[in-house]
C-alpha cells in the first residue's frame, strides 16, 4: 500500500469544484433505469449509454472520478475503441469500480439487509487494479422502519463488512469509498434520519479503526440528513443542510479528506440545492471536502433525453454537462437559480 498515493486519490476525488459521476448501476438497476425510458438493457446497449456519458466533451471540467460497474471497466469507447479506464485517465478523471455484490436479506430478519461480496475480493481487487481502477465503492443499505429498525445488529454487520472491504481495497492500492446509505424511503422525521445516520456513520468509523484502515486514504459517501419521502412534514433546505453538517461533525474524523454525497432519489435540482447550501453553511469545524457522487441526480435528464436515440446524443451530453457543472458549482456554494436557468447551453 502506497500511503501517499491513497491520500492523493482520496483528496482529488473531492477537490473543489469537482465530484464523482456514479455510473455503476448493477445489471438489475441499469435494466430498470433503461426500461423506464423504453430501452432494453444488454451489454451492448449498456455500453452505448455509458458511452454517451463518458465521452461528453469537457466532462473533466466538473468530474473528478467515475464509478464503473465491472462490465463497463472492461468495455471501450464506441468510436475509437479506447478502454474506458484509459479514456478517463487521458482526461485526468480517476476510474473507480463498484465491488459489492448487492444487499441481501440478513439471516434471521425479514426486513433488514447486509451487503455481500467479500469472498474472493482480494483476487478481484488485483484484477481491478490491473484494469486501471484507482478507487472502489461498497454500498451498505440501512432502512428506517419505526423505532426498531435499523437494529444494532444490522448496523454492526454492515459496518464490519464495509471495514473488511476497505482494508482489502487499501491493501490492493485502491481508495475505498465507504457508503453506509440510510434510505429516505418511509415516513420518518428528519430527527429520526439524524439519529440513524449518526449511528450508522459512527459504527463505520469504529469498524474502520478496529480493522486498521488508514482514514486519510478513504472517502465517505453518506446520505444527506432528510425527512422520509412519504412523511407529512418535509424539512426545508436550511434544515437539511444544518442537520447534515451537525451529524457529520459528530461522526467523521478530520483525517478523512473527502465526503461525497449520494443523491438517493432526490430530484436533480433538489440534490444540487442541498449540496450548495451545505457548502454555504459549512464552518471551520468542517475540515473535509464536501462534494458529490451522484448517480440519478447527474443522469436523469441525460438518460431521458437520449432514450436510445443516437441522434439525441449531443443533447443528452449537454444535459449531463449542465448537471455536472451545477453540481461542481454547488461544491463551492456558487450554484444559483440563474446558473440553473442557464440550462444546457451554459455548459
Ligand atoms: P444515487 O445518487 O442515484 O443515489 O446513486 C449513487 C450511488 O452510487 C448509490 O450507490
Amino acid at each position: 500500500m502506497n500511503r501517499s498515493a491513497l491520500e492523493e486519490v482520496a483528496h482529488t476525488l473531492g477537490a473543489r469544484g469537482k465530484g464523482i459521476l456514479a455510473a455503476d448501476e448493477s445489471t438489475p438497476t441499469i435494466s430498470k433505469r433503461l426500461a423506464a425510458v423504453g430501452v432494453e438493457s444488454s451489454p451492448e446497449i449498456n455500453n452505448a449509454y455509458r458511452d454517451v456519458l463518458l465521452t461528453a466533451p469537457g466532462l473533466e471540467r466538473s468530474i473528478s472520478g467515475v464509478i464503473f460497474f465491472e462490465e463497463t471497466l472492461r468495455q471501450a469507447t464506441i468510436g475509437r475503441a479506447v478502454p474506458y479506464p484509459d479514456h478517463l485517465k487521458a482526461l485526468g478523471i480517476i476510474p473507480g469500480i463498484k465491488v459489492d455484490k448487492g444487499a441481501k436479506m440478513l439471516a434471521g430478519s425479514s426486513r433488514e439487509k447486509v451487503t455481500e461480496g467479500l469472498d474472493g475480493l482480494r483476487e478481484r481487487f488485483a484484477t481491478y487494479n490491473e484494469l486501471g481502477a484507482r478507487f472502489a465503492k461498497w454500498r451498505a443499505v440501512i432502512a428506517i422502519e419505526g423505532d426498531a429498525i435499523p437494529s444494532r445488529n444490522a448496523l454492526q454487520v454492515n459496518a464490519h463488512a464495509l471495514a473488511r472491504y476497505a482494508a482489502l481495497a487499501q491493501e490492493a492500492g485502491l481508495v475505498p469509498i465507504c457508503e453506509p446509505e440510510v434510505l429516505m424511503d418511509g415516513t420518518h422525521s428528519i430527527a429520526r434520519a439524524f439519529e440513524v445516520t449518526e449511528a450508522a456513520i459512527k459504527s463505520v468509523y469504529l469498524a474502520l479503526h478496529e480493522q486498521g484502515v488508514l482514514l486519510e486514504g478513504t472517502v465517505l459517501k453518506p446520505n444527506m440528513v432528510m425527512s422520509g419521502y412519504d412523511g407529512s412534514e418535509k424539512a426545508g433546505t436550511d434544515e437539511v443542510a444544518a442537520k447534515t453538517l451537525e451529524c457529520l461533525k459528530r461522526c467523521v474524523p478530520a483525517a478523512v479528506p473527502s465526503i461525497v454525497f449520494l443523491s438517493g432519489g432526490q430530484t436533480e435540482i433538489e440534490a444540487t440545492t442541498h449540496l450548495n447550501r451545505i457548502n454555504e453553511m459549512k464552518d471551520a469545524a468542517c475540515p473535509w471536502n464536501l462534494s458529490f457522487s451522484f448517480g440519478r441526480a447527474l443522469q436523469q435528464t441525460a438518460l431521458s433525453t437520449w432514450a436510445g436515440d443516437s441522434s439525441r446524443i449531443p443533447d443528452a451530453q449537454r444535459a449531463l454537462l449542465h448537471r455536472a457543472r451545477c453540481s461542481g458549482l454547488a461544491t463551492t456554494g456558487e450554484y444559483s437559480e440563474s446558473v440553473e436557468a442557464g440550462g444546457a447551453t451554459a455548459s
